[in-house]
């Protein structure tokens, strides 16, 4: 299976070009970066180095020739590259937030108007997998939504309200350097952000309703000196008291098969590089505090575009994406 990677020398892209090595039947094909045309991979992603002899080239949607497309590109240039790719016979995994949202959320949460809208799937398989399967376009969801949904879905329909507070790691803010990610504010430091308003937190509500949960739901995220990871601590206030042994219960049925899905103390780098969502519960009365990891890179983005492929196409779901974390 042949693939193109639109966005390519982003970090999103790279993680995507690692992970396919690992896949029994994908090959990339074409990897683009308007930057780097012309320059091998290893020029922004040296690990990649003797894996994949290929160079950037310019996105040209005339000239991209694949089976799958990822569209590792910021927000707002998904929907110039989807139904193209689409028309001429891709299949299309979005890994911006284009796609994520009714449109008109995406336009007021993104300030912009949408130039090509049409409703796709939302890739949590673990929530959505009879949607996904088969899909020629699938909108890949957002990081922290993903580790936030994961930890809290399980209750969703039990609580009243949901706090979700978040450290992630500085890759989540892709590869070009700002005064927020500039190493002396970063390093030895820990930042709130966004503290009420933060994008993300409208995927959160959506997938909440979607559960069935009428719950009220805030969102504050902290940038930690990290590279890789989202840990998500969530407060779950329940109309009923639970027990410890009934919601642990409760999560691991809800989790039974999913193979990414493991219920253990979450530890950022135990799934630093890998496609798994760590997941610990506690229960006190008529809150819950649930917390998971994931790798903003691997779950959160790349390694989930690869799931959504792999039943997008028909293949094994966890193909490619088994290797375990990086620790320490
Ligand atoms: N980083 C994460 O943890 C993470 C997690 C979940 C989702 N995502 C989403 O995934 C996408 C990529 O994120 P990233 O962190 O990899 O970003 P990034 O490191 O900034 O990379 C962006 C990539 O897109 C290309 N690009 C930028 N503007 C373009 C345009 N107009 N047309 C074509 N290509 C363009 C860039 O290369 P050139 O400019 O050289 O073309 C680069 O290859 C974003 O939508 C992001 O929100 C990221």
């Amino acid at each position: 299976m042949e693939i193109a990677i639109i966005g390519a020398s982003g970090y999103a892209g790279g993680e995507l070009i690692r992970l396919l090595l690992l896949h029994s039947d994908a090959e990339v094909v074409c990897a683009t970066s308007r930057k780097l045309a012309g320059k091998p991979i290893e020029h922004a992603h040296p690990h990649l180095k003797g894996f994949v002899s290929l160079s950037f080239e310019n996105p040209s949607i005339d000239a991209i020739d694949a089976d799958v497309a990822f569209l590792a590109v910021p927000h707002t240039t998904g929907m110039a590259y989807a139904r193209p790719l689409l028309e001429r016979g891709m299949k299309v995994v979005d890994l911006s937030a284009d796609y994520r949202l009714p449109k008109e959320i995406f336009e007021r949460i993104y300030a912009v108007p949408h130039s090509d809208y049409f409703e796709a799937p939302y890739g949590i398989p673990e929530l959505h997998r009879k949607k996904i399967r088969g899909m020629d376009f699938v909108s890949n969801p957002g990081c922290f939504p993903t580790g936030a949904i994961l930890a809290a879905a399980p209750l969703a329909t039990q609580a009243h309200t949901v706090i979700f507070d978040s450290k992630t790691g500085v890759s989540g803010a892709g590869d070009n350097p700002s005064e927020v990610t500039h190493y002396p504010n970063v390093g030895d430091n820990v930042n709130p952000y966004k503290w009420t308003n933060h994008r993300h937190l409208a995927e959160m509500r959506m997938e909440l309703e979607r559960l069935g949960s009428g719950a009220a739901c805030y969102f504050t995220p902290h940038l930690v000196p990290v590279n890789r990871g989202i840990l998500t601590t969530a407060h779950i206030l329940l109309r009923e008291p639970t027990s410890q042994q009934e919601v642990e219960e409760r999560y691991r049925s809800y989790y039974r098969d999913e193979p990414f899905v493991r219920l253990q103390n979450p530890v950022l780098a135990a799934v630093r590089g890998s496609n798994f969502c760590d997941i610990r519960v506690e229960a006190d009365g008529r809150r819950v505090v649930a917390v998971s990891a994931i790798d903003n890179l691997g779950k959160g983005a790349s390694g989930q575009a690869i799931q959504n492929m792999n039943l997008m196409c028909g293949y094994q779901e966890t193909d490619g994406l088994l290797s375990p974390g990086l620790l320490p």
